[in-house]
């Protein structure tokens, strides 16, 4: 039995650059892994099967850990089967990546019980065709992702950050924030997508989230949530991937919504979160 820990994401800052003929938008962002996760424990079976704490996660073959499965066998051509738990603890349809987050887990723990067989840099190209998201999962923890965000550039650790995850009871369907975006005027930016990587290294970051504003269209609540966690004291409340969870980091008072704490981590070389 392997049992690992599959940590949720926060994007520090978000950029759209634009649409691609493909339908999917360029990007350039600044993801971190958090000590927010959820716990997976893999055993090979004769046959596959997934269980989860969550009974209101499908289990069959529209859930990414299961895609994950397929991917891996599919690349590898090995048989196997695996029997896997899910413990879910990573809000969904909150842009915190805890599905992506399991897929990437699944592919580490596979290649592990099945002799380590696959270079983590091909696991990670292998990753891009199931979901955008997933490849960040390989890299140390903060990476700069472009392209749809499955070009991966690991940069410096930025520490231990305290913050507070805060996820109202709405969830956003990813597509339907994107489709959103389309129907409005593009974000201004003074600065060229590097410098905004730049400029947090040099220690003066910059929080902002393009889908912020096709999020809050679509659910005006959120837009009243942003104003009342910054009232309540926090110093930056910043909406994550398409939402609809926030980050806040700073000193704020807790709310009557999902609330958790948590800190960046970042990945060891040569093994998992
Ligand atoms: O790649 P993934 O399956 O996570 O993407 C889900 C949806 O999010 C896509 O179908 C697309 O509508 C949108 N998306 C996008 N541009 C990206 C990533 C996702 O438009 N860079």
């Amino acid at each position: 039995m392997l049992t690992l820990f599959s940590p949720a994401k926060v994007n520090l800052f978000l950029r759209v650059v634009g649409r691609r003929p493909d339908g999917y938008h360029d990007l350039s962002s600044l993801f971190q892994t958090i000590s927010l996760g959820d716990t997976l424990s893999f055993q090979l079976a004769e046959t596959d099967s997934l269980t989860c704490t969550d009974k209101s996660l499908p289990v069959d073959g529209t859930n990414l850990v299961m895609k994950a499965v397929e991917l891996f066998r599919r690349k590898t051509g090995l048989r196997f089967g695996v029997k896997i738990h899910l413990d879910k603890k990573i809000p969904s349809q909150a842009g915190l990546g805890g599905g992506s987050s399991n897929a990437a887990t699944t592919l580490w723990a596979l290649n592990r019980l099945l002799g380590d067989c696959v270079a983590v840099s091909e696991l990670q190209a292998w990753s891009a065709e199931i979901g955008s998201d997933i490849p960040f999962f390989f890299s140390q923890g903060t990476a700069y992702c472009t392209g749809r965000g499955e070009v991966v550039e690991d940069v410096g650790m930025l520490g231990a950050v305290p913050l507070t995850i805060v996820k109202p009871p709405i969830g956003l369907p990813t597509p339907a924030v994107y489709a959103r975006l389309r129907t409005m005027a593009p974000a201004v930016h003074r600065t060229a997508p590097r410098e905004d990587l730049e400029l947090f290294l040099r220690g003066k970051p910059h929080y902002f989230n393009d889908l912020e504003a096709p999020a809050f269209a679509q659910e005006p609540t959120l837009a009243a949530l942003k104003e009342a966690l910054k009232r309540s004291g926090y110093k930056t409340v910043l909406m994550t991937g398409s939402g609809s969870a926030f980050f806040c980091i700073g000193k704020g008072t807790a709310t009557h919504l999902y609330q958790a704490n948590a800190v960046y981590v970042n990945r060891p070389t040569n093994q998992w979160y």
